[in-house]
């Protein structure tokens, strides 16, 4: 029996510096792509993959975060004696959603630090994390799609994109080998090594770890034996290149298209392109946008 994964991690006490000055006083995971927070997305991928049970890693200043995903009763007094039946049922349903637990960490000490932060919350099961700064826009959600490979091999596995050379220091870079699956062999592979934001001269190759990862409970153990890495942090890619030594992990090329949110040029490109897309917006948008002397 292969154990359902019921959890998702969602590190967000970072310092949200590449953001700043909106990110002073307020967390990068509230920062709204159209109308809806980042972390927001992230969550909803979440529940449309079948994971109900939200894990949120903060730190200090993210207070907004947990007020966002809990009952604001004044406002949903106010909308209710406005009879602003729509807008009520929006911010109902963020409530709703889901079943979230808090874990605070004290220092921004690294990814692989704040996912080991969630271990007793987590327990001893496999898990998802998920990093909010990257919003994946697909047919399928792309955790969804992790989790089928998962059930698959029974084995941890991370999302992988292809990223030009000059942007690949970055990331977390894999070598990996391509292994067939479901009679095509271009998205699946297997992987040999990673490392954690190379020089481009010395990337093993040009596909980047995505902020999507199945992991099993291993990956603890292993978090709590590296040493900090690349930037002097507790790196994820660490951990799961620890992980490696005693089990295979698989990496996923999956379908749709990723926005790098935590970054000015990704948010605005999200924000246009999700805004295109609105029922509400998309066609005065549209029309606003080819009108500009571009
Ligand atoms: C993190 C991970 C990195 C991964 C990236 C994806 O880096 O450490 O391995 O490639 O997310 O967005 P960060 O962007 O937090 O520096």
């Amino acid at each position: 029996m292969i154990a359902k994964v019921r959890k998702a991690v969602f590190p967000a006490a970072g310092l949200g510096t590449r953001f700043l000055p909106a990110t002073k006083a307020q967390p990068k995971e509230m920062l709204p792509v159209v109308d809806k927070p980042l972390i927001q997305y992230g969550v909803e991928e979440a529940m449309q993959s079948g994971v109900q049970n939200i894990i949120i890693v903060t730190g200090r200043g993210k207070s907004a975060i947990e007020d966002h995903f809990d009952v604001s009763f004044e406002l949903e007094h106010l909308l209710e004696t406005r009879h602003k039946r729509d807008l009520l049922a929006t911010v109902r349903a963020i409530s709703d959603m889901i079943d979230v637990s808090y874990v605070r960490q004290k220092e921004a000490l690294g990814l692989g630090h704040a996912v080991l932060r969630a271990k007793e919350l987590v327990g001893h099961e496999p898990f998802a994390v998920i990093l909010s700064d990257d919003i994946i826009d697909g047919d399928t959600p792309c955790l969804r799609q992790l989790l089928d490979i998962y059930e698959f091999y029974n084995a941890p596995v991370v999302a992988l994109m292809e990223v030009p050379r000059d942007s690949i220091s970055s990331y977390g870079v894999v070598d990996a080998e391509p292994i067939s699956h479901n009679g095509g062999k271009d998205r699946l592979y297997r992987i040999r090594n990673m490392v954690e934001k190379p020089k481009a001269s010395e990337a093993p190759s040009n596909l980047a770890i995505i902020g999507r990862y199945v992991l099993t409970p291993e990956v603890f153990t292993s978090l709590d034996a590296v040493e900090p890495g690349s930037g002097g942090e507790i790196q994820l890619t660490d951990g799961l290149k620890h992980v490696l030594r005693s089990r295979p992990i698989y990496g996923y090329r999956f379908e749709g298209k990723r926005y790098d949110a935590g970054d000015k040029l990704g948010f605005l490109q999200a924000t246009v392109e999700f805004a295109l897309k609105r029922h509400d917006l998309g066609e005065a948008f549209r029309a606003y946008l080819k009108n500009l002397p571009l």
